[in-house]
């Protein structure tokens, strides 16, 4: 493989990514409609980079800014292509910029799923005198060119649907998109295209008929896996592809050893670390990067994003947990809601209805029903009653709360940030506690209860 790689010519990769993507029918341009959490070109730019090359050029087309703009941090070259005039005159936009010595690897932003491993064999048969492309045996090859193949079985051309004769109509196997020419050859090949065609386009199938009259041999193979190399034109494909996603992460998963109650029922997107003898119940979603010890449950609808969830650990059905860091041992739900920078040690209890944000919950720590704590440091071993409230934000700015180890707050009372509760202070129920609260000892911050022995209950008049 290094062998191999070190013999190659230097790469460079072109997406093209200039269509206007339609029948989306969407305000976001095509490329940049999500697949499994990404881009679909952001998708094709990854791929693009795991081979290594030179260079990445995308090909963008009119009110292609959005994409660029939302693609701005990517390592890749942007050409706009002015008007659309077919996938040869996309690539002829960025023929200057790319060196003689160079192979050439054409790529679709449109074609979300191509893998590595295809792409690197397409790169093993390409060479200076030779041409790779990549072809799919498609039960309805409607829509695509055909490849026409000689008696010999060697390939003569590819042939657009709108060309074809109703023999070629016939023919299963068809142009993917993806070819490995030299820069060399296809620069000499696509200055001379014409638009003699049905759709009056510069089509770049047509150099495969310019290279087999230049006996430059045509390599082709076929994609082992017709996901790989389909299309996304409309919602009903992105959501095929979503599907194929879908299944590929959960098989990867029960490969990895992670127990989920139905592999079609779960969705990573993302990165998903696991320990061992994880369970994941349906319905789950991961997003951005998360990180499960060994031995964690996740119950029923739970969405996970960017949260690290320590060893032992019990989600509980229908929780919301973003950026969060749970301990080890920890139960957290069902119904609870984990935001960002909450930071639980140790066997917290987090139970239901209970929201945590910026907060560091002590080990051993419990609010188990009905509670906010945003903003604040709780010790260990604290009880945070139900029905309490953190008041962090005075309606201009958040303030800070530190309740001390051991302490108790009563039902429903309402800390009122900034303050300081010393540890093993108890709250009394219903309090409203707007200054520090001395450690060990009850405070009560209500109206004391009182009895009118002599009241009367209104009565309304007689008739
Ligand atoms: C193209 C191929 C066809 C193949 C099919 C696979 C040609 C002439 N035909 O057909 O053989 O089976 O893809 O999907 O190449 N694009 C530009 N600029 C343009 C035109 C296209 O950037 O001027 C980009 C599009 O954004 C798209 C891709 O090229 O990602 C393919 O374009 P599309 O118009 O969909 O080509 P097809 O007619 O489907
Ligand atoms: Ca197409």
């Amino acid at each position: 493989m290094k062998h191999a790689q070190r013999q190659r010519a230097p790469l460079t990769v072109v997406i093209l990514a200039a269509g206007e993507g339609k029948r989306m029918k969407s305000a976001l341009p095509k490329v940049l409609q999500p697949l499994a959490g990404r881009p679909l070109l952001k998708h094709v730019i990854d791929t693009a980079r795991s081979l290594e090359p030179a260079a990445v050029h995308v090909v963008y087309g009119h009110g292609g800014d959005a994409v660029r703009a939302a693609l701005a941090g990517e390592a890749v070259s942007w050409t706009l292509q002015p008007v659309r005039l077919g996938t040869g005159h996309a690539l002829l936009q960025v023929m200057p910029q790319i060196p003689d010595t160079h192979l050439v690897l054409v790529l679709y932003g449109d074609v979300p799923l191509i893998s590595r491993a295809t792409l690197e064999k397409l790169l093993s048969l390409a060479g200076p005198k030779q041409l790779a492309l990549l072809t799919a045996k498609l039960g309805d090859p409607q829509g695509y060119g055909r490849i026409v193949r000689a008696a010999s079985g060697l390939v003569q051309r590819i042939v657009e649907e709108k060309d074809a004769t109703q023999r070629q109509l016939a023919i299963h196997e068809c142009n993917t998109g993806v070819l490995v020419c030299p820069a060399r050859l296809l620069r000499g090949w696509l200055g001379r295209l014409r638009t003699n065609n049905a759709q009056r386009e510069y089509y770049l199938t047509d150099v495969i008929a310019m290279a087999v009259r230049d006996k430059v041999a045509v390599r082709a193979i076929l994609a082992a896996d017709a996901g790989e190399v389909q299309g996304v034109n409309d919602k009903a494909q992105l959501a095929e592809l979503e599907r194929l996603c879908r299944a590929q992460r959960a098989r990867e998963l029960l490969e990895g050893g992670v127990t989920l109650a139905d592999p079609a029922r779960i969705d990573v997107r993302g990165t998903l670390g696991y320990g061992s003898d994880v369970c994941i119940d349906v319905n789950v979603i991961f997003e951005g990067h998360v990180r499960l010890g060994d031995r964690v449950r996740i119950g029923a609808g739970c969405v996970i994003r960017d949260s690290e969830i320590g060893a032992d650990t019990q989600v509980f059905a229908h929780c919301v947990i973003d950026g969060a860091h749970i301990g080890p041992n920890c139960s957290i739900g069902p119904f609870a809601r984990l935001r960002p920078q909450a930071r639980l040690a140790d066997s917290v209890h987090i139970g239901n209805f209970v929201e945590v944000k910026n907060a560091q919950l002590g080990e051993g720590s419990k609010a188990n029903h009905l509670a906010y704590v945003g903003d604040a440091e709780v010790g260990s071993r604290v009880n945070i009653g139900a029905g309490t409230i953190v008041a962090n934000y005075d309606g201009a700015a958040k303030h800070g709360t530190h309740i001390g180890d051991d302490v108790h707050t009563g039902s429903n009372s309402v800390l009122v940030a900034p303050i300081t509760v010393g540890a093993g202070a108890t709250i009394a129920a219903g309090s409203t506690v707007t200054h520090s609260v001395p450690g060990g000892k009850l405070t009560v911050a209500r109206a004391r209860q009182v009895t009118l022995e002599n009241w009367r209950r209104p009565v309304k008049p007689a008739k």
